[in-house]
């Protein structure tokens, strides 16, 4: 119960196709975090630090977690590096909390990182490929767009949903993804175009998919008791919670619904002591628009079946009573694997302070992050608060 750990500084690079090298995305991410921090933060204050990545790509670092040493400055500091597939971000958060809630440490940096597109198309395929079962999944030549295709599938014949549903969940993040400069795709599609666009993976078509994309994000983490020496508005992490489970989704009793996520957000919020009915906005793991109905029901915030006429109803658009992801999600923000978890806390930074401009939620007070590997092997919720 009570306040875990506070962010105090968060930096984001843009997410894209882009010219950068992986050392200066990382040192752009993290410049940004220590230079965004009200009061100031000294680089010699720092106890510990986590880098979250795939190490996809051209650059292929074994010891990636020296390389932030080396970009962020801080020799001497403990650094590791968390590889939990896409999900490796959230795994970052959480061991930073841990490490704050241990007592022995009082500022941690959380960076992500992934660059993505410096290799042919042939090589981003074994890369993703990576995160799956390799025995039932990827020697068999299922992509993950192709696994989510499947659950996909099942999803709406199972519940009699309409792919309306699916298209209007890309059409929501398009939309609040023209409002971030950050974001990849910065364009409104309409639902006719989402159902039009090239098949990836019958019932999803590039506009269901996230892209492949190359970009950083880092965090300045501090316990509660010093954050106001580095800013009079921190925003609180409550609670932290994670979940795996098998690999393969053929192993799990149900394709429809991801127990990782159910457990991961159990767990937090048991710690966080409040409940679902607090949460102003959410920023959910969206790899594939299926994805982000999958985790509104996981959640908790709509019954199985029903999360599809909640976002045809406009329930999660910006202006709705549940907005979710008002960045733009990975569908249009981009998600450059190990980025992505730490770059939703920096929305829910910038949305609790109010400081996302175009797309601020109105007054939002709490938010939960829903980070997830693979298809649903693991997954981390994370709640946050201000004030
Ligand atoms: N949404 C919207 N537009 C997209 C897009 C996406 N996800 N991916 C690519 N595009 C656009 C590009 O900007 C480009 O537009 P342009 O012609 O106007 O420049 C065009 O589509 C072709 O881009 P390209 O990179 O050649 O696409 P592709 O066919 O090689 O790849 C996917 C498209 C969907 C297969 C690829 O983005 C993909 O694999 N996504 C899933 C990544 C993934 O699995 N991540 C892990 C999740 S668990």
């Amino acid at each position: 119960m009570g306040h875990r750990a506070a962010i105090v500084g968060a930096g984001h690079t843009r997410f894209g196709v882009l010219d950068a090298g992986p050392r200066d995305l990382l040192r752009a991410a993290v410049d940004g975090a220590f230079s965004s921090v009200d009061q100031g933060a000294d680089r010699a204050a720092v106890g510990e630090a986590y880098l979250a990545t795939l190490g996809f790509g051209g650059w292929q670092i074994g010891n990636a977690s020296a390389v932030l040493t080396e970009e962020a400055g801080i020799p001497g500091v403990p650094t590791t590096r968390v590889e939990n597939a896409c999900a490796s971000g959230g795994s970052a958060i959480r061991a930073a909390v841990r490490a704050i809630e241990s007592g022995r440490r009082d500022l941690v940096l959380v960076a992500g990182l992934e660059k993505m597109t410096d290799v042919t198309n042939a090589r981003r395929r074994y890369w993703l490929g990576v995160s799956g079962d390799t025995e039932w999944e990827r020697l068999a030549g299922l992509t993950f767009a192709g696994v989510y295709g499947l659950i996909a599938s099942r999803y709406l014949s199972e519940h009699g949903v309409s792919p309306d549903a699916l298209a209007e969940v890309a059409v929501k993040n398009h939309e609040n993804g023209a409002l971030n400069p950050n974001a990849q795709f910065q364009k409104r599609v309409t639902r006719d175009d989402v159902r039009k666009a090239p098949r990836v993976a019958d019932p999803l078509g590039l506009y269901d998919c996230c892209p492949v994309s190359d970009g950083a994000a880092a965090l300045l983490l501090a316990a509660p008791d010093v954050a106001g020496t580095f800013t009079d508005t921190p925003v609180y992490i409550d609670g932290v919670g994670a979940g795996s489970d098998y690999l393969a989704v053929q192993e799990r009793p149900d394709l429809t619904c991801f127990g990782a996520t159910r457990w991961a957000a159990d767990e937090a919020f048991h710690a966080a002591g409040w409940g679902r009915e607090r949460v102003s906005f959410l920023e959910v793991h969206d790899c594939f628009t299926i994805a982000e109905l999958l985790a509104l029901e996981d959640l908790g915030f709509a019954k199985a079946g029903e999360a599809g006429a909640m976002t045809l109803e406009g329930t999660t658009r910006r202006t709705g009573r549940l907005p979710v992801n008002p960045d733009g999600g990975l569908k249009a923000k981009g998600h450059p694997i190990g980025a992505t978890g730490v770059s939703q806390a920096y929305e829910v930074f910038l949305q609790l302070r109010g400081r996302a401009g175009p797309r601020q939620v109105p007054h939002p007070e709490y938010a939960l992050t829903q980070n997830v590997g693979g298809a649903g092997a693991t997954a981390n919720v994370t709640l946050f608060s201000v004030g």
